[in-house]
């Protein structure tokens, strides 16, 4: 059985996976009007993933005697610049995110809560993985430069990262 405390540390984590899948989607629509297909499908598939990290937590949540909340969101921005002010931001906001799950494992340990705490290492690897990958694109963002051609180039590869995140070499 939840404590009221977890399950509300839990459900302000459902939240944040929510917006984050907002965010990603308003991401994949920006760039899908400016005609870069691969960053958009990218963005599409990480807006899902992030629904699917939103859905774990509320089974988790209800499964263990909770109730998962749905609550309203925050508008994602509807423009981001350029694509390097676009993958800072999807950067900052994995850290952000990194930071809130962080906490919940630290009240998870306060609250003794070890059946929670095991279930949320999931979502610290997820972090690492996240995080790891969005700063790798950024150095290719970084390498590109004003180089029109290279982001040409990079709106394809980024294709691959959406069926193999591991193993492509973007
Ligand atoms: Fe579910 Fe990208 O954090």
């Amino acid at each position: 059985m939840l404590s009221k405390k977890i399950e509300a540390a839990l459900n302000k984590q459902v939240t944040i996976e929510a917006e984050s899948s907002q965010v990603y989607l308003a991401m994949a629509s920006w760039a899908e009007n400016l005609g870069f297909e691969g960053v958009s499908q990218f963005m599409y598939a990480h807006s899902d993933e992030e629904r699917e990290h939103m859905l774990k937590l509320i089974k988790f949540i209800n499964e263990r005697g909770g109730h998962a909340k749905v609550s309203q969101l925050a508008a994602p921005p509807t423009a981001f610049g350029s694509f390097k002010d676009m993958f800072q931001t999807l950067f900052d906001h994995e850290v952000m995110v990194s930071k809130s799950i962080n906490d919940l494992v630290d009240i998870s340990l306060q609250e003794k809560d070890y059946a929670t705490h095991n279930f949320l290492q999931w979502y610290v690897s997820e972090q690492i993985e996240e995080e790891a990958l969005a700063r790798n694109i950024l150095d290719k963002i970084n390498l590109i430069g004003d180089d029109k051609s290279g982001f040409y180039l990079f709106d394809n590869d980024i294709k691959q990262l959406i069926t193999n995140p591991k193993e492509a070499s973007i």
